[in-house]
């Protein structure tokens, strides 16, 4: 079989090529398949063969003669002293992989299926890569099936490996907490290994599952880079990693717990989806990438085919205090806003009268709704907004009928003399999804609640990372892997016996965003955080890899709850109208002069809804004291430009704001459509902008003089190619 392999096999997409070495099953030392080139797109007088010569090394001072290739799966039989992508063994033995190419699958012009075999280890492995038209974005998984007779332990099984650049040589990765996820993190790469590992069974807030690799002059509008992301909603591995040798690779994988995965004979396990964007025009460019392939490949049409509608959710209006009366109050007044979809958010199940009992019992509360939820549901139809709903079906309480009833249910540290005693987070446990009963369950109580009444959308949420996650069911082995994918099946079963119902993810705001559970829902709870300054940055980092669409973004009180800094409507609604716009605060208390201006908000966001959920993001250079940020229509027609002021400016006056994106040749009217009335401390550009035509070309390189702006303020250009 192997003489019918060519030492090289291309793919193309619209503007990148990926070249895979497959030289390795030939004479001398093997090797399992590699990426020779990942990048922008190579001409037809372009060979791999003249890529392989300009890539010839040398043996090192005290380095073997043939280094170890940066394999898809660097391998451990092969020598690899970098982080193996296969570890496996049979009881300890058979642990060092040596594979051989047996077959390549050409599909198309743009994907490849390797498939090797490794005898020493009794394993197969099958690599699948594809480069999406579209996007440019490549998409890479690495299976591995049990050939053996035995059980076979697998420790890890990335994703294929990415080679690096070594003038790619600076790591932007992300931090974060709750309440501020999605946080840049820059980093210079160096010799050694940057690793960042997650273990809490979601993604996470303070380790996304993101990176970007870049050299010294990339910014927003120019210069090369890759981007990966994972997409998975578990526990999860980064790992990027400069050798001494002088070559530096990215690695991507799920994280497993000891003992965590096995598989017996013909068993198979398969890597979560990388996701890769690569560039030479600028982080912005990336975004647009990763934006295009989400829009085309996992976004469910339930949500194209109407406008994203503007929320109104209950939690930071009313907590726990529900009652059908003020909620009916509430409707009211939000639908007088603008708003579409009315959510109501926890505390209306059984004992719910605070976050420390009742998850589990999924019934409504008839001490809070002696109707159930019906003369709700009509009121706010009748109101003409659609219904929505919270709930956090992986959790129990201990104080409720579901954790009285089955104590079993839980997720725990293991079972035995000794095991750990379990650990409550919001007073709260984690129910055991791997358990056929445990979903049936829970898809029974979703889906009564669903045939009941007509609710459009649930708010899923996840309070709490898994501690402890081990299964009694299995032997008390971890098993976030399997509680992972029981997830996704639980909403897989409901959206197919439901196909209309919406879905966001929530993990305490933004600890469950990722391409993975994306497959799933619908859009995401960015933060928790309705502070408009801090959501500035958050939403800066969520915007690398997603498109406005799927951001939750509401419009929080005066004071916001979390960081207790008050912010004026005009800031809060024009952070919020850049995302998936909703209004998260009592409507009951707000002053007349407020409710006015976030009136005026929505229906700005209606009116350009179109072109903010679907233009490209072009996100500009700003100060640590800025944000700015623009969404331009695909054809260059229409564009809208923020432009933030954090703090005070540091000159007395501020400078110019270039707008990129727009068509050069092109003549644009510009007009600052919000703050509704912008005022500044003397006569300004604000007199004079709106309505002026004035050509893409100096937008672009001569750029619109700021007025001299309040600390927390900002301004929204709209541009219309005339
Ligand atoms: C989480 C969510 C919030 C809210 C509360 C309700 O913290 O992120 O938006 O729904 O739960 O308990």
């Amino acid at each position: 079989m192997s003489e019918q392999i060519q030492p090289f096999y291309t793919v193309h997409s619209l503007h990148c090529s990926l070249v895979l070495d497959c030289r390795g099953t030939g004479e001398g030392i093997k090797h399992g398949p590699a990426i020779l080139y990942w990048g922008a797109r190579l001409g037809p007088e372009t060979t791999p063969e003249m890529l392989a010569l300009l890539g010839t090394r040398q043996e090192a001072q005290a380095c073997m003669p043939e280094e170890s290739p940066i394999a898809l799966s660097p391998e451990l039989g092969a020598g690899f002293q970098g982080n193996a992508g296969i570890q496996v063994h049979r009881d300890g033995g058979q642990w060092a992989s040596y594979s051989q190419i047996e077959s390549v699958i050409e599909d198309g012009n743009d994907a490849l299926t390797i498939v090797s075999i490794c005898l020493a280890t009794q394993i197969k492995i099958t690599h699948r890569l594809a480069l999406d038209q579209q996007s440019d974005v490549l998409t890479a998984t690495t299976e591995l099936t049990n050939i053996g007779d035995s059980t076979l332990w697998v420790d890890q099984c990335s994703a294929p490996s990415i080679p690096v650049p070594m003038h790619y040589n600076k790591i932007l990765g992300f931090a974060g907490r709750w309440g501020n996820e999605f946080q840049r993190q820059s980093v210079d790469r160096f010799m050694g290994t940057y690793l960042r590992e997650n273990r809490s069974g979601r993604t996470s807030h303070d380790s996304f599952p993101g990176v970007i690799l870049h050299t010294e002059q990339t910014n927003e509008g120019a210069g090369a880079a890759y981007g990966l992301h994972l997409g998975w909603s578990g526990n999860h591995q980064i790992r990027v990693e400069e050798q001494f040798v002088g070559r530096a690779y990215a690695q991507m994988g799920e994280l497993f717990l000891p003992g965590e995965l096995s598989l017996e004979p013909n068993e198979s396990y398969c890597s979560p989806t990388l996701y890769g964007a690569s560039t030479q025009s600028g982080l912005s460019s990336l975004s647009q990438c990763f934006h295009r392939y989400i829009r085309s490949n996992i976004i469910d049409s339930r949500c194209t085919e109407k406008p994203r509608p503007v929320h109104f959710n209950t939690w930071e209006a009313m907590y726990f205090e529900l009652s059908l009366e003020r909620l009916c109050t509430l409707a009211d007044e939000a639908a007088a806003l603008g708003a579409e979809r009315f959510v109501l958010d926890d505390g209306w199940f059984n004992n719910r009268r605070s976050d420390s009992a009742g998850l589990g019992d999924w019934f409504v509360d008839e001490t809070v709704f002696p109707q159930g939820l019906s003369p709700l549901i009509d009121h706010v139809q009748a109101k003409g907004m659609e219904f929505g709903l919270w709930v956090e079906p992986e959790m129990v309480n201990p104080d409720s009928d579901l954790y009285r009833a089955h104590p079993d249910w839980i997720l725990s540290a293991g079972v035995g003399l000794g095991a750990a005693p379990l650990l409550l987070a919001r007073n709260q446990l984690v129910l055991d999804l791997t358990r056929p009963e445990v979903q049936d369950y829970l898809f029974n109580c979703i889906h009564g609640l669903l045939s009941e009444y007509a609710i459009g959308y649930f708010k899923w949420d996840m309070n709490r990372a898994l501690y402890q996650p081990g299964s009694a069911h299995c032997e008390g082995r971890a098993v976030t892997h399997y509680q992972t994918l029981a997830l996704y099946e639980l909403i897989a079963r409901i959206r197919s016996a439901h196909p209309t119902v919406e879905i966001e993810s929530c993990a305490s705001g933004g600890g469950r965003a990722d391409f993975g559970i994306l497959a799933h829902t619908d859009r995401i709870w960015t933060s928790d955080t309705n502070d408009a300054l801090d959501r500035l940055r958050i939403q800066n980092g969520f915007s690398l890899f997603f498109p406005a669409e799927l951001m939750g973004a509401h419009v929080g009180p005066k004071d916001c709850h979390i960081t207790g800094r008050n912010i004026d409507m005009a800031t809060r609604a024009g952070v919020a109208m850049f995302g998936y716009m909703g209004i998260e605060a009592n409507l009951l208390t707000m002053e007349e002069s407020e409710k006015t201006e976030l009136k005026a908000a929505v229906a700005l966001h209606k009116q350009h809804r179109e072109l903010i959920h679907s233009g490209d993001l072009v996100r500009l250079e700003s100060g640590d004291n800025e944000n700015s940020f623009g969404v331009v229509s695909a054809d260059q027609d229409e564009a809208l430009f923020s432009y933030a002021l954090l703090d005070s400016h540091r000159n007395s006056a501020p400078g110019r704001l270039c707008f990129r994106g727009l068509d050069p040749d092109a003549q644009y009217e510009i007009n600052i459509v919000w703050p509704r009335q912008p005022t500044s401390i003397s006569t300004s550009i604000l007199d004079v902008i709106n309505g002026a035509v004035i050509s893409g070309d100096a937008l672009a390189n001569f750029g619109v003089q700021l007025p001299i702006m309040l600390p927390q303020s900002l301004l929204i250009f709209h541009l219309q190619k005339r």
